[in-house]
């Protein structure tokens, strides 16, 4: 199947530097529509007409939590656009800012408009200070033209730790205090940015609202699957020929984009979704891509035959673990203990009982940790325990063996 573009549409034929050439693409006649032709309760609808769901890796059903906020009597309410993109492997935001940001920017403003939200902010990743320029850029000219009127955008930098990408840890993050995820209830979309009613998306579930305005939420969806709506970016990386950033339809196989577009070869496995994604092994290329099955943020590494699993897997746990807030007994000390364990067996010195102590210690994490950082990085563990459990057994107690012989 070849690429599906909507979000990737304006990709190398607008100049990001530039609000005329988005204009001559149509931009902002969504907006003009929203706001001349529909109400904000009618916008709400129509996404949730639409099924979309957020890309930033849960998928939340996105109308469905705008309803909440905009119903909240507060006079006060916030929009945070979700540019933090610090999932392993993740670059499909970074693309889209690069290369489209007027879509950002008027998704953004539709979606201020229909909550009630005043003030909107950009969550910009620390090492994608490289494109603040074009944000501001972006903003200037859009406000020059009048597309901003009533809502007033500031971007708020990061300091480089990928927890506060988790939403809560990102409203502390913007209102100054430690990184940390919150408890919950109460949820942000009642109770959010200092107590008010806020409402985080993705970035690039933002870049799909104008499109579901212009054209209907009836067109949107039939795109895709019964659970999984619209187009999926997928940012693609490790052992492939072409790696990028593709756009398929939810619900395409896997194969299609690894071997069919970023030429693969030779495919052990793939993870999809990052540190805390799916395991998928080579000879199931067959996966559709969707929420049904594994998505995440749409990080989709693929590793060949050179690497080994258990390897692969002490790196995520250590990349978790470097990153924990350390707010959580779960996650501060589970992701160390995983740490030592998988590092045994990485040497060969695997004791007899690990296995069964990291399966008890995932549940442990993924039942009690605060939040979805601890709570998801068991998951590819589990997938390799699944997949390949025989690698990790015949690490069990090799290095007595080799003691003995
Ligand atoms: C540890 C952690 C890191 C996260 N990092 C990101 C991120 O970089 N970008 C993002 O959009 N969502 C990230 N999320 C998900 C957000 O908490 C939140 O679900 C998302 O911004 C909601 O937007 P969406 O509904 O449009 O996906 C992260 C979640 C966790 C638990």
């Amino acid at each position: 199947m070849p690429e599906e573009k909507i979000l990737l549409k304006n990709c190398g034929i607008i100049d990001p530097g530039n609000i005329e050439t988005y204009l001559n693409e149509g931009g902002f006649e969504a907006l003009a529509k929203a706001r001349e032709n529909m109400t904000p309760k009618a916008v709400i609808d129509e996404i949730k007409a639409s099924r979309l769901r957020g890309r930033g890796g849960a998928g939340f059903p996105c109308g469905i939590k705008w309803e909440l906020t905009a119903e909240s009597p507060d006079s006060e309410k916030y929009l945070i656009c979700n540019a933090d993109e610090g999932e392993m492997g993740t670059f499909k935001d970074r693309y889209i800012i690069q290369n489209d940001p007027f879509s950002l920017i008027e998704g953004m403003a539709i979606t201020a408009w229909a909550i009630g939200a005043k003030k909107a902010y950009i969550y910009l990743r620390a090492e994608y200070h490289f494109l603040r320029s074009v944000l501001d850029n972006a903003i200037r000219q859009a406000a020059e033209k009048g597309f901003l009127e009533g809502i007033h955008f500031e971007i708020q930098e990061g300091a480089g730790a990928y927890i506060c990408g988790e939403e809560t840890a990102m409203m502390n993050s913007i209102e100054g205090v430690r990184g940390e995820s919150r408890f919950r209830p109460p949820f942000p979309p009642t109770q959010g940015l200092w107590g008010r009613p806020t409402i985080i998306n993705n970035v690039e579930t933002l870049a799909n609202i104008p499109w579901i305005i212009l054209k209907g939420a009836s067109w949107y969806k039939e795109l895709g699957t019964e659970e999984s709506k619209g187009t999926k970016l997928f940012s693609v990386s490790g052992d492939v020929e072409n790696p990028g950033v593709y756009e398929l339809l939810m619900g395409s196989e896997l194969k299609e984009l690894v071997l069919d577009l970023a030429g693969a070869k030779d495919v052990q496995m793939v993870l999809v979704g990052g540190a805390a994604g799916r395991f998928i092994p080579g000879d199931k290329m067959d996966t559709p891509l969707c929420y049904e099955t594994a998505l995440g943020s749409g990080a989709v590494m693929v590793f060949n035959h050179t690497h080994n699993i258990i390897d692969i897997v002490h790196g995520l746990v250590r990349f978790m673990a470097e990153e924990s807030c350390g707010e959580c007994t779960p996650c501060r000390e589970g992701t160390e203990v995983m740490i030592e364990i998988l590092g045994r067996l990485a040497s060969g010195e695997g004791r007899n009982g690990d296995i069964e102590i990291l399966e008890r210690l995932s549940a442990a994490m993924m039942d009690s940790a605060l939040c979805g950082l601890g709570q998801s990085c068991p998951v590819p563990l589990l997938d390799s325990l699944k997949y390949y459990r025989s690698d990790f057994v015949n690490r069990i107690g090799q290095s007595v063996f080799i003691e003995r012989m």
